[in-house]
């Protein structure tokens, strides 16, 4: 991209450059600034289709969650921004990707548009509903052509008012126009305060503004606002929660996203096996592995849903390994932690654990077979009624059971389960289980009453995902299993009765697994 990047203008502001920033940007501008130049490249330009889509099928469950929204705060203007790019450097800027709040709003996913924000207004017991985004730039305008981070010569076109509103069956509004947003918020309104900070920080100020005249035009000082630009402000955290707890059960939208996401996932993984030959002969291994299965992820869907785990031998044991910059060796075990995010943003998280050549030895068997275990005890406990830490619990109780048959534990597995003990968590420190779908973790600001002290209801989607981990240095278990990490994890949808594995399809079992990995090799 070097020498590519053009700074004729900028995306917030029509203003000259001054002679200053001219300067500064004279070795990177090459675009020609003449008024013959403009004129002549405002013409000579097909006619743009103006066609309006139909409304995408998320459309409908969209208006029934912001309906829920809407009934939750009566009367209070809601702001809730996508967000904006975020920098990596310089004039670098990492992929754009909304929150998920405004996504699961709006419905607009990979296709939306940086800096669009939801406004919900209040109508009576009701709420309007209108995205403000920054439309497309008509031909005449310099950033038509001259703007790298927004034109269309630069990054293709964007759409109109007219075809976003038909899309999301939702009313849209200019950029330009949410300064009348800002104009009219009050010390009620409440925004998405972590999806945008620097709109966030436009309505702390609105806010304070409201406060101080309110309160210099009725003398009043008996209920003083409190707020801090850029700082906490509870009824926003407030909105958050509702917002996180309202995701916690799926729409029949959500979990057809979800199914297609782990599909996706379970192609990624078998095309990762089929290219092992190519993946042990290079000293990275690893990357060859985040490589082909990133490859599926943006083929089929947005990208992956959050960094691959691709652990391969003792990398296995350590628990969010994404560096992914060693080699795969045969004998050794890969440890696949992946998910493909579709365009609607609902992602997968699978893991399995395979052996680089076909077979567990006995011990990595022996090791793979007991959180099998681990994980179908928890599978049982998967109904509505049932309280969402309990499924940990029962994987906890195969996973004490295990290390203390093995003579790992310095006390029972009954000592070991107790609060003040938990001595088997050294092979496990982390949970068995968290709420899925737009993000990997998802609902994370619900209530703890909500979340691991919640009820399971039907249509929840969550992962069971227990492993044993013993580190090459740990000199509690004998050195035959040091470096060996073994995690299995899938995705479940608690269903009327029970419970659905979602990712059921993807070998699970030591010899499904084994007969995959041989089944792949070409
Ligand atoms: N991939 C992160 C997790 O399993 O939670
Ligand atoms: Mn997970
Ligand atoms: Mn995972």
């Amino acid at each position: 991209m070097d020498g590519m990047a053009n700074t004729t203008d900028t995306s917030t502001s029509t203003a000259r450059p001054t002679a200053e920033e001219d300067d500064r940007n004279a070795n990177r501008s090459t675009t020609p600034s003449s008024e013959g130049f403009k004129r002549y490249i405002g013409t000579g330009w097909a006619e743009r289709d103006e066609s309006l889509p139909p409304a995408r099928e998320q459309a409908t469950f969209a208006a029934a969650r912001r309906a829920k929204v809407s009934a939750a705060f009566t009367g209070i203007r809601l702001i809730i921004p996508a967000g904006d790019m975020k920098q990596r450097a310089n004039d670098t800027d990492y992929p754009f990707r909304a929150h998920s709040a405004f996504a699961h709003l709006t419905g607009w996913g990979a296709d939306s548009e940086p800096g669009a924000v939801l406004v919900l207004e209040p109508n009576g017991d009701a709420h309007d509903a209108t995205v403000y985004f920054r439309e497309r730039a008509g031909r005449d305008t310099e950033e038509f052509y001259a703007d790298a981070s927004i034109g269309e010569f630069w990054i293709g076109p964007r759409p109109s008012l007219a075809h976003v509103a038909a899309d999301l069956g939702l009313a849209t509004r200019g950029i330009a126009d949410l300064d009348h947003v800002i104009d009219s918020v009050d010390t009620s309104t409440l925004v998405l305060r972590e999806a945008d900070p620097a709109f966030t920080e436009r309505v702390d100020h609105a806010r304070i503004r409201y406060a101080a005249e309110a309160a210099l035009s009725t003398n009043a000082s008996d209920a003083p606002f409190s707020l801090e630009v850029g700082g906490e402000h509870e009824p926003d955290a407030e909105l958050a929660r509702v917002l996180s707890e309202l995701r916690l059960v799926k729409d029949e939208f959500e979990v057809a996203e979800l199914r297609a996401a782990i599909d996706a996932t379970a192609r990624g993984f078998t095309e990762v096996l089929e290219e092992l030959p190519r993946i042990t002969a290079e000293v990275r291994g690893e990357r060859v592995i985040e490589g082909v299965f990133a490859t599926r992820a943006r083929l089929d869907g947005n990208d992956v849903g959050y960094s691959s785990i691709a652990a391969a031998g003792p990398h296995a044991t350590i628990l969010h390994w994404t560096r992914n910059d060693g080699p795969v060796v045969p004998g050794d075990l890969v440890l696949l932690d992946a998910g493909v995010e579709r365009d609607t943003y609902y992602t997968a998280d699978i893991t399995r654990t395979f052996p680089v050549n076909g077979t567990f030895s006995p011990v990595q068997r022996q090791v793979y077979e007991a959180v099998l275990e681990a994980a179908d005890a928890a599978f049982r406990v998967v109904k509505p009624g049932a309280i969402f830490r309990e499924v940990h619990a029962a994987a906890m109780e195969v996973i004490a059971r295990k290390t203390a048959e093995w003579g790992f534990l310095p006390v029972s597995a009954e000592e070991s389960l107790q609060p003040e003990n938990q001595f088997h968590r050294r092979y496990m420190v982390h949970g068995t289980s968290h709420h899925l779908g737009l993000d990997v973790h998802d609902c994370a600001q619900a209530r703890r009453s909500m979340y691991l002290d919640g009820v399971l209801e039907a249509g929840m989607v969550f992962t069971i995902e227990p492993g044993l981990y013993f580190q090459a240095d740990d000199l509690t278990v004998p050195e035959e299993f040091r470096g060996i990490g073994v995690r299995i994890e899938d995705n479940v949808l608690v269903t009327a009765d029970g419970a659905e594995n979602l990712s059921a399809a993807i070998p699970r079992t030591a010899d499904e697994v084994e007969a995959w990995v041989r089944g792949a090799a070409r």
